[in-house]
């Protein structure tokens, strides 16, 4: 979606600085035509020459270094953008920026773009919550600049804290979902999509409880899908090791109880429901308050069936498109049938988790799509993300029919 984007990468001086030669190259592998500006604070953490390779375009740092006569090249480069990328973006370019300073290149730029501004602030974590920071934070909020914010973890400067540059893929994810959003008449515009991901965990004691291999991977993918696609996505997630999306709406869930809960509270105003959750069949009849002890040599637990979700929500359904996984070990078509079916579905996404690529905490999956009235679709081994895109592609197929 990147393919054929002007973008402007303006590089502070910041130590992440030298990350953001890889973010470069992740956007220009996106298909993005970059061109880089960089501060001289930080042209002391990386040369221009890497990031001229890498761009394939002179790299400005000098606002009166004219490369080309003709052009006034601050003007140039700013009337060029459709996007501008200030990353990392230090304490002190978010002041100038917040407070209209135009001392450089970079700042002089971005002063004259009218592209849209995407901020990546990387600080120490001192610095971040400094209430100059905060307040040139919420001015550059207001004045209609993105800003994303930092993660938390090891700093350069030796201890944890906020204020570390994101991962630049995550980065190039969140550009990609920022264009988006502002990007009007996609085929899911408009539609509400709930999603949900991970296994649900189910309690026997504070302290225990029982599980599945589901890692949510799935579930997460086909909520970027449909997000990419325009849709308002809900994603009910009982996975708690995956960053939440950009620009999808959160439900942090445990056992199936909450996720049924969860579902049905967006059931009336969704359009499409994808269970990709791994959800338990069966949660203990009683779940002790404290924990329980160590005593006899066997230990029997009693566990109770849980509802449905699916099953109940094809029982249930007036509009909505149902979309189901079946993760199976053997006689897959015949299992994946016989749920569409009971389970009144419009669409099962059959999986045999028995094979190496497909499955639970794979990053890669091979699937075939069911559908009522339809021959099925084979999807060969890919990863998750792109079988999520097929699965969206084929789920606004079927829904346009
Ligand atoms: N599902 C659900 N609620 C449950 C159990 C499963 O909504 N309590 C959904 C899953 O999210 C999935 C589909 O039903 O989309 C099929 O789940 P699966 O575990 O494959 O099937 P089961 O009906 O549980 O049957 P079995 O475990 O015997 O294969």
């Amino acid at each position: 979606m990147l393919k054929g984007k002007k973008i402007a990468v303006y590089i502070t001086g910041g130590i992440a600085a030298y990350k953001s030669a890889d973010l470069v190259r992740r956007l220009i592998k996106e298909g993005a035509e970059v061109k880089v500006a960089m501060t001289s604070a930080a042209t002391e953490f990386i040369t221009p020459y890497t990031l001229q390779i890498l761009s394939k375009h002179d790299v400005y740092t000098d606002i009166f270094d004219e490369k080309d006569s003709a052009n006034v090249s601050h003007i140039h480069l700013a009337d060029w953008s459709e996007l501008a990328v200030v990353a990392p973006a230090t304490a002190n370019i978010m002041a100038k920026m917040a407070n209209g300073i135009a001392d450089d290149f970079a700042t002089t730029t971005l002063l004259a773009t009218t592209a849209p501004i995407f901020i990546v602030p990387a600080m120490n974590t001192h610095m971040l919550g400094n209430a100059a920071t905060v307040r040139n934070w919420k001015q550059l909020e207001e004045d209609g600049h993105f800003i994303m914010e930092p993660d938390t973890g090891f700093l350069a400067e030796g201890y944890e804290g906020k204020g570390r540059f994101p991962e630049p893929e995550n980065i190039v994810e969140t550009i990609q979902s920022f264009l988006l959003r502002n990007q009007q008449d996609l085929p899911l515009t408009g539609k509400k999509f709930v999603v949900t991901a991970g296994g649900t965990k189910e309690r026997l004691d504070p302290v225990r409880y029982i599980t599945n291999d589901s890692s949510g991977k799935m579930g997460y993918s086909l909520a970027i899908a449909a997000r990419n696609m325009g849709a308002d996505v809900t994603l009910v997630s009982a996975s708690d090791n995956l960053e939440t999306p950009f620009g999808v709406q959160m439900v942090s869930v445990d056992s199936a109880g909450q996720m049924y809960e969860a579902v049905f509270k967006e059931f009336e105003q969704a359009d499409v429901i994808i269970m990709a959750a791994a959800v338990s069949d069966y949660t203990p009849k009683n779940q002790a308050k404290q924990k329980i002890k160590k005593s006899e040599e066997d230990l029997t637990i009693f566990l109770a069936k849980t509802k449905d979700i699916l099953a109940t929500m094809g029982q249930k359904k007036t509009h909505q498109f149902l979309v189901g996984f079946a993760a199976e070990t053997h006689d897959v078509a015949k299992y994946a049938k016989g749920k569409l079916e009971k389970k009144k579905a419009d669409m099962i996404v059959a999986n045999d988790v028995s094979k190496p690529h497909a499955g639970f905490n794979k990053d890669t999956n091979e699937v075939t799509i069911f559908s009522t009235d339809e021959e099925p679709v084979e999807v060969s081994v890919r990863t998750k993300k792109e079988v999520a895109e097929e699965i969206i592609q084929q789920v606004i197929k079927k829904m346009s029919k």
